[in-house]
């Protein structure tokens, strides 16, 4: 097995773990409230979350709302890099309509099939969950309007093949909206804990080397629209969220704190103002070859 497929391996493992514990564990109080605590800051609206199944919001692990900053609208088609339990997939189906189609991509089987369920009890028939790699998209080329993603090219070992694949999947003139974490001056220790990996960090790259990506990739009018900049408790309390439980030497997988509390602190403080959320737009121009 490659390098990549075992990152990828172990990304998967730590996702259906998290999205098959529960959320309302002793450590949880009962609450419904989302896992991943980075979505709490993403920017969904009251509205947007009342209109969706309580499970979907809960099991939402992104960084951002990307179908609120893209021009999704009725008719397009949209694909969803790392669709997870079906936040923003839902959000997606609901604005393009009857005419519109949403397709979901994601590796992990327990994602697609926390997915599916949302899916049925949003009771939307306009969108689906393909299993396959953001890496080697099951999509044909040139048919999609938007690709939005949430928080998951920071997880890929080959982010330019992510890109090539955005490009080619995006019909001549259609858009790109991401929110993802990006990281500036890493230390070399972070970078090379394996913890950190699934937890969005250690894998992330700056903005720089993303929007390099996406250019090189054959995408224009690249640009970071708006960020969300972590604070040191922001910080560390999403690294000890979404760090697998095993690792943190917990059954708490729910950001309510654990045993890796004092690195979750530490991460945060070395890295208060080096961590946050980006935006990005890009265009497939319209004479892409
Ligand atoms: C941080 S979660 C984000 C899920 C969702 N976008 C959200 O906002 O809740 C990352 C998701 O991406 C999926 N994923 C990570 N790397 C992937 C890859 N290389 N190919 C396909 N799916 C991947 C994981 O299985 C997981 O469901």
């Amino acid at each position: 097995m490659s390098i990549q497929d075992t990152i990828r391996e172990r990304v998967a493992k730590d996702y259906a773990k998290v999205v098959s514990a529960s959320s309302s564990g002793p450590c949880c109080g009962g609450e419904v409230e989302q896992k991943g605590v980075a979505a709490k800051l993403g920017g969904y609206t009251a509205d947007e979350l009342k209109s969706l199944p309580a499970d979907a919001v809960v099991n939402s692990f992104g960084c951002g709302n990307p179908v609120a900053f893209s021009g999704v609208k009725e008719g397009d088609v949209v694909v969803d890099l790392g669709s997870g339990a079906g936040i923003d997939i839902l959000l997606a189906a609901k604005k393009v309509g009857p005419t519109g189609r949403v397709i979901g991509i994601d590796m992990t089987d327990e994602m697609i099939e926390r997915a599916n369920e949302n899916i049925k009890a949003a009771g939307l028939t306009n969108v689906e969950v393909r299993k396959g790699l953001i890496e080697e998209m099951p999509v044909e080329s040139g048919t999609v309007d938007w690709v939005i993603s949430n928080c998951v090219i920071n997880l890929s070992p080959e982010k330019d093949r992510v890109f090539a694949e955005i490009a080619r999947v995006l019909k001549p003139g259609g858009k790109m909206a991401v929110s993802d974490i990006v990281v500036q001056n890493l230390p070399e220790w972070a970078r090379n804990d394996p913890r950190l990996y699934s937890g969005c960090i250690a894998g992330a790259v700056s903005e720089e080397e993303y929007v390099e990506g996406l250019n090189k990739a054959g995408l224009r009018e690249v640009e970071v629209i708006d960020r969300v900049v972590y604070n040191v408790d922001q910080i560390a309390t999403f690294v000890e969220s979404e760090m697998p439980a095993d690792e943190a030497g917990s059954d708490c997988t729910c950001g309510c704190g654990s045993a890796d509390e004092d690195l979750a602190q530490d991460i945060g403080e070395d890295m208060a103002g080096s961590v946050w959320s980006a935006f990005f737009m890009a265009t497939k121009p319209a004479e892409a070859g």
